[in-house]
Order: C-alpha cells, then sequence, then structure tokens
C-alpha cells in the first residue's frame, strides 16, 4: 500500500457537518422514536483485529461502521500546488488519491445535466453499486463489493439488473482507462456511486476508502430485494446484510434522485418524488402523501417500509426539510458499510476522500413551473429533459 500523499493542504476529515447545530445524532433520534437504531456490526478483517492492530485509517472505518465515527467529508479538496499532477507522472504515481482525481474530474461533468441535477447515468450507478456490493449477506460465501457485476454476465440478470446496461459499460470504459494506474473494477464502481451521489444538489461527500480487490465470479442469486417485497423479507434481507431497519429506510432515501423505467414501462421516467435529479427529503414526505403529484411514482416495496411499524417512525423524522443533514448522515454511514460489504481487508485501505467533487448544499431548480407541470401528467414531452437534468426550457409546451 502506498502512503497517502499530499502536495498542498491536507484538510482530514473529522467535522460533523455544515451546520453542526442542525445535526441531530442517531442515537437522540433513535431515543426520540424507539426504532431500531443505525447498523453497528463490524465486517472483514475488523471483526478479528485488536484496536492495538489497527491503522488509522482501520481505526476511522471501525468507528463510522460502529455508527460513532463521522460517514462524511465535506470539507477536504484534492488542492495541488500546480494543478492535478499528470496521470503517470512521478507526483502523481507517489500518491494513491492522485488516479482517483483524475477519474473523478472525468466522472462529474458525465453525471449531471444543464438544471444542475444529476442526470440518469448517475443514478444507474448509484444503483449499479449497490448491486454489486448486495449480492453478499453473512451466509453466503459470495463476495460482494468484488466489481463482479460489471466483470461477468451478471449485469444482464433479469429482472433485478434490469436497466443498469448503460451504467456497466460506463464503468467498464472507465476502469480500462485507469487499470493499468492501479484501481479495481470494485473500486471504480463504488467510486462512481459517491461521485454520482455527491454531485446530485444536497446530496451526502461520502467518505471514500480505496483497496477493494476483484473478483470475476458473479454473485449468488436472490440477494438483491424486488420492488413488491413486503417490509418482512425487506427487513430480513438487509438484516443478514448487517443493515438494520433503520439503515434499509436511510438507504431507499436513495430514491429521492430516482425515476423508475421498468416496473411500469408505460410511465417510464416517472420519478419518486416531484423532484427527480436532487438528493432531497420531498421523497420521504411525498411517499406518505396521498396527494402527491400524479407522475410520482411509488414502488410497492417503499410503501411497505414506509408504512411498517419497525420503519414508520423514522421514515417519517426524515419527512422534512430540517432533516436532511441527519438523514444525509445516516445516509453516508450505512452506504459506507454497503460499499464494504464482503470486502475482506479493510485495515489496509487508503481514504481518498479528498479526491470527490465538493458537495452542493442548495439548490434552485431554474425552471419550477415547467417542472411543475410535467409533475401534474401536463407536459410529457419533457421526459428526456428530465432524464438528462437538462433545464426544460419554458416555452415547451
Ligand atoms: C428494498 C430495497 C430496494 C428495492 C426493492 C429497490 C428497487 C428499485 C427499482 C425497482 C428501481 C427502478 C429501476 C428502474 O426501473 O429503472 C430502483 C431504482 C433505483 N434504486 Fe433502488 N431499490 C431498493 C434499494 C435501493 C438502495 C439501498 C439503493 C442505494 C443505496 C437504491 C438506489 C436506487 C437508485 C439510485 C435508483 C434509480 C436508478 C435509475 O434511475 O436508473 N435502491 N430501485
Ligand atoms: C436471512 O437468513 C436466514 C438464516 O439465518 C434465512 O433463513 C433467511 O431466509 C434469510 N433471509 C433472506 C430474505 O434472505
Amino acid at each position: 500500500m502506498r502512503a497517502s500523499f499530499l502536495l498542498a493542504v491536507v484538510c482530514t476529515a473529522g467535522f460533523t457537518t455544515a451546520f453542526p447545530g442542525m445535526d441531530k445524532t442517531m442515537s437522540e433520534i433513535q431515543a426520540r422514536q424507539g426504532g431500531s437504531g443505525p447498523s453497528t456490526a463490524l465486517l472483514g478483517d475488523l471483526v478479528h483485529l485488536s484496536d492495538r492492530q489497527l491503522t488509522r485509517t482501520g481505526r476511522e472505518i471501525k468507528a463510522i461502521l460502529r455508527g460513532t465515527g463521522n460517514p462524511q467529508d465535506l470539507i477536504s479538496h484534492a488542492s495541488y500546488f500546480l494543478g492535478t499532477p499528470p496521470l503517470g507522472s512521478w507526483l502523481c504515481n507517489i500518491d494513491t488519491c492522485c488516479v482517483w482525481k483524475h477519474i473523478a474530474d472525468e466522472m462529474a461533468p458525465a453525471l449531471t445535466g444543464t438544471a444542475g441535477r444529476c442526470n440518469d447515468l448517475a443514478r444507474a450507478l448509484i444503483r449499479l453499486a449497490f448491486h454489486d456490493a448486495g449480492t453478499w449477506d453473512i451466509h453466503s460465501d459470495g463476495t460482494g463489493a468484488d466489481g463482479s457485476i460489471a466483470l461477468t454476465d451478471e449485469c444482464d440478470r433479469t429482472p433485478e439488473n434490469r436497466g443498469l446496461g448503460t451504467a456497466c459499460d460506463q464503468v467498464r470504459t472507465w476502469h480500462a482507462k485507469y487499470a493499468s494506474h492501479g484501481v479495481s473494477m470494485a473500486d471504480v464502481i463504488q467510486f462512481a456511486a459517491q461521485v454520482a451521489t455527491v454531485v446530485c444538489p444536497l446530496g451526502p461527500r461520502i467518505r471514500f476508502f480505496a483497496g477493494r480487490k476483484d473478483v470475476a465470479v458473479a454473485g449468488p442469486r436472490g440477494l438483491l430485494p424486488g420492488p413488491f417485497d413486503d417490509a418482512d423479507r425487506i427487513i430480513d434481507m438487509f438484516a443478514n446484510k448487517t443493515i438494520s431497519a433503520d439503515g434499509v429506510v436511510a438507504l431507499l432515501g436513495a430514491h429521492s434522485a430516482s425515476q423508475q423505467h421498468s416496473i411500469d414501462v408505460d410511465r417510464a421516467g416517472d420519478p419518486q418524488d416531484s423532484t427527480p435529479g436532487v438528493w432531497d427529503t420531498e421523497y420521504f414526505s411525498e411517499t406518505l402523501d396521498d396527494d402527491a403529484p400524479a407522475r410520482v411514482f411509488k414502488f410497492q416495496s417503499d410503501l411497505n417500509i414506509a408504512n411498517d411499524p419497525r420503519t414508520h417512525a423514522t421514515w417519517r423524522s426524515y419527512a422534512d426539510p430540517s432533516a436532511q443533514s441527519s438523514w444525509n448522515k445516516a445516509y453516508a454511514a450505512e452506504y459506507i458499510r454497503v460499499s464494504l460489504l464482503g470486502v475482506p481487508e479493510l485495515n489496509s485501505m487508503t481514504e481518498c476522500s479528498r479526491a470527490l467533487p465538493p458537495s452542493r448544499g442548495s439548490f434552485d431548480a431554474p425552471d419550477q413551473s415547467q417542472l411543475d407541470r410535467f409533475m401534474q401528467g401536463l407536459l410529457d414531452t419533457a421526459t428526456d429533459l428530465l432524464f438528462n437534468g437538462d433545464v426544460i426550457p419554458a416555452d415547451l409546451q
């Protein structure tokens, strides 16, 4: 493992949020509502290593998995004195994170549209990374976040991976371009998801740890959830992946940015809340709201979790704009866990959070009245523009 070397500014993570006063800790939320609380089980080699044996990064990951560490890094940045050193230069080669900065610079512009919203590729990459990691559970000997979704024909599996083909092709292209600089497919997939998340307006800047190894063997079937699963099955399936019921609620918030294609093909493009491409709390409130705009398409599985007595209170606690920072923090912690499922060696990973693009803490839609018309079902012509995160022109009919 190469040391992480920084040419200019080093900002380490460790700051809770930009607005510490607004932040409710997980334990407070848990105490208030009596939910399951965040996930806390250890993973990989952290299960058996003693604290003495841990590297600094190993300790950080352990704290995040325990629910005490900070899962976001809202401030660090890769600030190189004379710009990012060229790929392959010795300066870049001695800094493990330099190649990730190059990759982020290539990914980020491909993931947003002219309206500033994140686009269809961004959402598919987030889903792809969940599906690469999600083929692991405590009873399977399969590996999870191992790149296998793109290294085998796993991506072509139906029905669970339907619609992920373009995202798979894209990570293959990125991996082919950067593999000679030491990056694994598994890391490219997880990094792409975290870049995609942070470029969605209001999205969390989730700390990124590199060092996953590739396994070109398809994961077992039957370990990914389906859109008609009931709450028992979903909660049980995620529990087998060390994810608590409250953790499921936080993670499902990824549907805040999404637009379904395949559950109902006649309604392809219908978003899961009225602000597609924006990582806001509307999804939690509108899923509970019987009067949500006509084009809000609710997954049965989401409704099942939103209304289940074990998860309803946590769901409601996120259904308000003031919960943005507590939800982002919970999502980030649970997502880091997802991104490490089945990864055997966590103690030797390297943190490269500073290579991520900056987070975008506020957003004003430049086309709100047209977006409102679309959501009411009065502007079907805007479907492709929304897929691309592009501005809906004021004169579009
Ligand atoms: C009960 C658990 C879940 C179920 C049943 C589920 C199911 C689905 C389905 C059916 C779609 C629509 C795919 C399409 O038609 O295009 C979808 C989209 C999506 N899901 Fe989930 N999901 C679950 C959990 C998650 C989690 C944990 C994440 C992320 C960590 C996630 C991220 C996404 C994203 C970003 C999309 C949008 C994909 C796109 O627009 O191409 N989902 N999900
Ligand atoms: C979770 O694991 C248990 C075994 O402990 C198994 O019986 C159950 O089917 C698993 N649930 C799901 C949904 O995979």
